[in-house]
């Protein structure tokens, strides 16, 4: 995918996550824009290291080098604070110089406070949209979620489209879910004082879809899609469900922003980014179980008694993970259910995507095992216990 016209200079916030690394890796190679990137550290030379690394996990042999080195700033500060942290001065340069800015940072802890949440995703848009409004074209890519349907994303009866927005749905006990639905809000908002805004809503952004790549030991938010992974692979016991699990590349997701923030029409656009093939978590499970690890499927309510009982284990032992934890919060304090759930509608997404080559891959054996591989690679997921597994998927 090569964009020749892509805005000049770009403005990434988030660079340091799962998701912005991989942009910037897409903006590098994709494109020849200059890309600005706000980051968080103890100076600028660490901010410099930690953006340098992230880009890495998705360039693992280094071959955009010279890229980063001539086309990348990176500048500290922080969204949650006034004028992004910035100087007035540095803050006044970005915008002169800054054509469409892509805003990905967020604090993606699902079992945090909303008041812990709030001032980096909710106030923190709102500078970045105040930032966007200062700079010549006004135009902001926000990267948004498809559960800011909140509790609606439970309802089996409701097909979530890229047109909805507010189903009348509730957040209670979804402090993470409440503060991007907020935040969507301002950015909408936003158009009456001129911002041109695109929103865009992955689904549950899982590695590279050929290398596997994810910044496993580098998020400082453990990534809950890959404690389902482990937490399944070391306990052997899941509830069984028909709610569908999404499962959407990072590449994909980083492609899709980055091609769809280039020109200079179609504003005003809502895109989901989850994965066409919707699978449900006993079929993603299932497909762990093909890779050599054993996990029992039980009905929900006899997999709540063992979590209540405490007879999750792993070799015998308590077993205790981030899965669980947020398991305990949904099943006996909000009460929520997972034997249904909403769609998220991706159609419309998927077919201006094609027109880039652009496409998702399914949730297959092949996805998986590349995922289940590189996992075992950075000693994140345990080996499998099948006999066969070795020899019908090595490990490279
Ligand atoms: N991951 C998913 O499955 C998923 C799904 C749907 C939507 N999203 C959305 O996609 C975006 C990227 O998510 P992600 O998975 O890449 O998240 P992530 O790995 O947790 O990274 C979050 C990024 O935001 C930065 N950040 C946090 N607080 C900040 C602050 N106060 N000032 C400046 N930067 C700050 C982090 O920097 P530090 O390293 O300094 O903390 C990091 O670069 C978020 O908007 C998220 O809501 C993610």
């Amino acid at each position: 995918m090569k964009l020749e016209n892509f805005p000049k200079t770009v403005f990434l916030t988030g660079a340091t996550g799962v998701l912005g690394g991989r942009i910037l890796k897409d903006l590098l190679q994709s494109t020849s824009s200059r890309v600005y990137c706000l980051a968080r550290g103890d100076d600028s030379l660490h901010c410099q290291e930690r953006v340098r690394s992230f880009l890495r996990v998705y360039d693992a042999d280094d071959s955009l080098q010279a890229e980063f080195t001539s086309r990348v700033n990176v500048l500290q500060g922080d969204v949650s604070q006034e004028r992004l942290g910035l100087s007035e001065k540095a803050f006044t340069e970005l915008q002169g110089a800054t054509d469409i800015t892509i805003h990905a940072a967020a604090n993606t802890s699902l079992l945090l406070k909303y008041k812990r949440l709030a001032p980096i995703n909710v106030q923190g848009t709102g500078h970045v949209i105040d930032f966007c409004l200062g700079t010549a074209e006004r135009i902001l890519s926000y990267v948004s979620t498809y559960t800011v349907m909140g509790d609606k994303t439970f309802d089996g009866g409701v097909n979530f489209r890229e047109t909805d927005y507010d189903l009348g749905q509730g957040f209670e006990y979804m402090n993470y879910q409440r503060s991007k639905f907020l935040a969507e809000g301002m950015v909408r908002g936003a158009r009456e004082r001129g911002l041109k805004w695109r929103i865009f809503r992955p689904g549950q952004i899982y590695g590279d879809s050929v290398t596997g790549a994810y910044p496993l030991s580098e998020t400082r938010v453990t990534g809950l899609f890959y404690d389902v992974f482990r937490t399944a692979m070391d306990t052997l016991v899941m509830p069984e469900s028909c709610s569908h699990y999404d499962v959407v590349p990072v590449d994909y997701v980083s492609r899709g922003i980055v091609a769809l923030s280039d020109g200079i029409e179609n504003f005003f656009d809502v895109y989901h980014l989850t994965n066409p093939d919707a699978k449900t978590f006993s079929e993603v499970m299932g497909l762990l179980r093909g890779m050599g690890y054993p996990i029992e499927l039980l009905p929900e309510e006899v997999y709540k008694q063992r979590l209540r009982a405490g007879e999750i284990t792993k070799n015998g032992e308590l077993y205790t993970s981030t899965m669980l934890k947020a398991f305990s919060l949904w099943f006996f304090v909000s009460k929520i259910s997972f034997r249904s759930s909403a769609m998220t509608n991706c159609e419309y997404t998927r077919l201006k995507l094609e027109k880039f080559g652009v496409s998702c891959p399914p949730v297959d054996h092949r996805l998986i095992k590349t995922y289940v591989h590189a996992g075992i690679r950075e000693g994140y997921f345990p080996q499998p216990f099948s006999a066969d597994f070795s020899s019908a998927c090595p490990i490279p």
